[in-house]
């Protein structure tokens, strides 16, 4: 009785609203967990999984409960089809994940109709932010990571590049801003192709960019086999002993694959935001934490996106005593900053995407350990397409 008296101040003393947010928060997650890009909804699930564990499984007071469904990679349908019943049936508070565009575009309108933030932690096409109000983004933006490797090519004696990038919404973002980074600073672009999203054959690619004699060929396809299957035609069709040099966004070296690249690896340069070599006191921390929990997997910077995506929660409903209605949470969400394995992110309070430290870096042996080794750093940087449509 004493016990049912006290519980009753304490509802009192709060009002209804906080004893509401006693109840569960549902993070619903749509990812790839099976086919051929599976390798992103695993990395992002052991970085939210490892902020979680962290974080004794509360986000801003509340226990979370995660409910994953898979969208098999590069299918909007079953990515909405998964979006519309986590917010339906299984009347998620909030959506995340979201590995490949077309899941994230596809998922959008969900979020809208439904008022529920929608945190975006792969999908990199400048846009997405753009499809609904309630998206935040904790990854990148493809021209953000795009712009610094043209400028490096710019300063580092290359004149002449050929690009080949995936055919869809990324790809048509790095090679946009790529070409008008790098003509605009008096480069030569001697070819441009596009290689299909699935299952590409890179060899015409190749033999093509070859026959451009350029000094460089600048890619960008989605993270994962492709690449490895990318630099090994590099190598067999003798671009590199011709003297081309390779250069792309970090998605090529990413660590979930820089193992398998292996040696032909050493020497690319990329730009990207996250490097398990990443010299700061927390990324070590934080992969420690994550050899740990997942021995048998590098931490990458999708894992990184996932592992701030539940940050980012945690911060937010801790400004909002654990309200995770749409419109309030993303008004806190304006303007957040916090020290990331990365560097320092801030979410800009007019794009909800996200401003970070941008990384030249060079694949190089560490302690017999191929590394993306940072060698320069363009500081909290813009997504540049946003920055212009702004003037
Ligand atoms: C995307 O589909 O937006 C995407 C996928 C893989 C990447 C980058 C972007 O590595």
């Amino acid at each position: 009785m004493r016990l049912k008296h006290t519980l009753l101040a304490v509802a009192l003393a709060f009002g209804a609203s906080s004893a509401a947010y006693a109840e569960n928060l549902k993070i619903g997650m749509v990812l790839p967990m099976s086919g051929p890009f599976a390798a992103y909804g695993e990395q992002i699930l052991n970085g939210a999984r490892l902020y979680l564990a962290e974080n004794d499984n509360k986000l801003g007071g509340r226990e979370v409960e995660l409910v994953v469904r898979d969208d098999t990679g590069v299918a909007p349908e079953i990515s909405k089809r998964a979006a519309t019943e986590l917010v339906v049936k299984e009347k998620a508070d909030i959506l995340a994940g979201f590995g490949l565009t077309p899941s994230a575009f596809a998922s959008a309108p969900i979020a809208t109709r439904a008022k529920v933030p929608m945190i975006v932690m792969n999908a990199a096409t400048s846009s997405v932010t753009e499809k609904s109000p309630y998206i935040i983004r904790t990854s990148m933006a493809l021209p953000q990571i795009t712009a610094p490797i043209a400028t490096w090519a710019l300063n580092n004696d290359i004149k002449n590049v050929f690009t080949i990038v995936a055919d869809y919404g990324p790809g048509h973002d790095a090679e946009k801003q790529f070409v008008e980074t790098f003509t605009e600073g008096g480069g030569k672009i001697v070819g441009e192709v596009r290689t299909p999203v699935q299952n590409p054959d890179f060899s015409p690619f190749l033999q093509r960019a070859k026959d451009a004699k350029p000094d460089a060929v600048f890619m960008f396809v989605p993270a994962g086999e492709q690449g490895v299957a990318f630099l090994k035609g590099y190598e067999q069709r003798g671009l590199k002993e011709a003297g081309v040099r390779l250069i792309s966004t970090g998605d090529l070296t990413d660590e979930d694959v820089l193992d398998a690249l292996g040696d032909p690896a050493q020497g690319v340069m990329t730009s990207f935001h996250y490097s398990e070599a990443h010299d700061s006191d927390l990324n070590k921390k934080y992969v420690e934490s994550y050899y740990k929990a997942y021995p048998n997997k590098r931490p990458n910077f999708m894992s990184v996106a996932g592992y701030d995506g539940m940050k980012l929660i945690d911060q937010v409903l801790q400004k909002t005593d654990g309200d995770a209605s749409g419109k309030k949470f993303v008004d806190a969400a304006k303007g957040m900053s916090w020290e990331s394995p990365r560097g320092k992110v801030t979410i800009d309070p007019e794009t909800r995407d996200i401003v970070q430290d941008i990384y030249v870096r060079e694949v190089q042996r560490v302690d017999g350990k191929l590394q993306n080794v940072e060698v320069d750093v363009i500081p909290e940087f813009k997504d540049p397409v946003k920055e212009a449509a702004k003037k």
